[in-house]
């Protein structure tokens, strides 16, 4: 067997056989999906299996309204990501007020809810997530080569899916949102009657959710071309080819941001979780 057909995943020579290419038809011919023999299901599995605990257990967190707070009583200063910025009452009583954010009083029920909206709107659109949910869930298609669990395709061209266009908008309320969870990364830093300033493992935690949404929000396709498309020449805009430059090697990261600062916010909403219910004293480092 030859090395491609080794790549290819191909046994005989028969299996290197031309199939006849039907406009319109089921990649691989009518019997077969794909002739793909690699495991092409395992990305669109993991993707699906990782992206439905992450839904599971964040919706489970965000209507907990409990244990999101760890104050002063505990000589710590540290916020679930999933329930900043504090805008409720409720919030303000559970220690959150030293934020000093707008405090809705008729608000009762979980103030997580109110957050939601913005980051929820930006993964959602986000074009990374577009291709991986499109392919784990759709199966809109599963993979490279494998036909289309679907009869007909429309693209992104009709009504819901033409929504997606509003994901450059998000990345701006992304942006209040970084800002916001940056301020608490830096309020986790105070460690009343601790010390006052220091720096616990609920301190760290924070930061590095807070420096891994920016690196997300920074590789974002919407940011980089705002930045730096539409250019017709960039010796005219040495401002915004110096930032388009920046940007790139981060936009080519973009898929690993998304995973890993998805990843940690729930790492960080569990991280306080645990101290609020008082499951373990949060360390100070120093
Ligand atoms: S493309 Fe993913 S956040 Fe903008």
């Amino acid at each position: 067997m030859s090395r491609e057909g080794d790549e290819l995943g191909v046994s005989t020579v028969e299996d290197l056989r031309p199939v006849p290419v039907m406009l319109g038809g089921v990649r691989g011919g009518p019997d077969a999906r794909t002739l793909r023999r690699d495991r092409w299901w395992g990305s669109p599995l993991v993707t699906a299996g990782f992206l439905s605990a992450f839904i599971v257990y964040s919706t489970w967190a965000v209507f907990q309204n409990s244990d999101y707070f760890v104050g002063a009583s505990a000589h710590r200063d540290l916020i679930s990501p999933f329930y900043s910025p504090c805008l409720t009452y409720s919030c303000g009583l559970a220690g959150g007020s030293g934020r000093g954010w707008l405090f809705i009083a008729w608000w009762t029920i979980s103030p997580g809810i109110l957050v939601l909206g913005g980051p929820l709107g930006f993964r959602l659109t986000c074009y990374y997530y577009r291709k991986a949910y499109y392919r784990s869930f759709w199966q809109s298609p599963p993979a490279c080569a494998v036909a289309d669990g679907h009869g007909s395709y429309s693209g992104e061209t009709r009504f819901p899916l033409i929504l997606q266009n509003i994901h450059r908008y998000f990345f701006f309320i992304a942006l209040i949102f970084n800002v916001i969870l940056t301020i608490d990364a830096v309020m986790a830093f105070r460690l009343p009657g601790d010390g006052g300033i220091g720096v616990s493992l609920g301190t760290v935690v924070l930061v590095i959710n807070a420096t891994l949404l920016w690196l997300y929000s920074a590789s974002c396709h919407a940011c980089r071309h705002m930045c730096g498309g539409n250019v017709k020449q960039f010796s005219k805009h040495p401002v915004r080819h110096r930032v388009w430059k920046f940007l790139t090697p981060l936009n080519a990261r973009h898929m690993q941001f998304a995973w890993a600062s998805l990843t940690f916010v729930a790492v960080a909403d569990i991280y306080v979780r645990l101290v609020a219910s008082g499951a373990f004293h949060d360390p100070k480092i120093f």
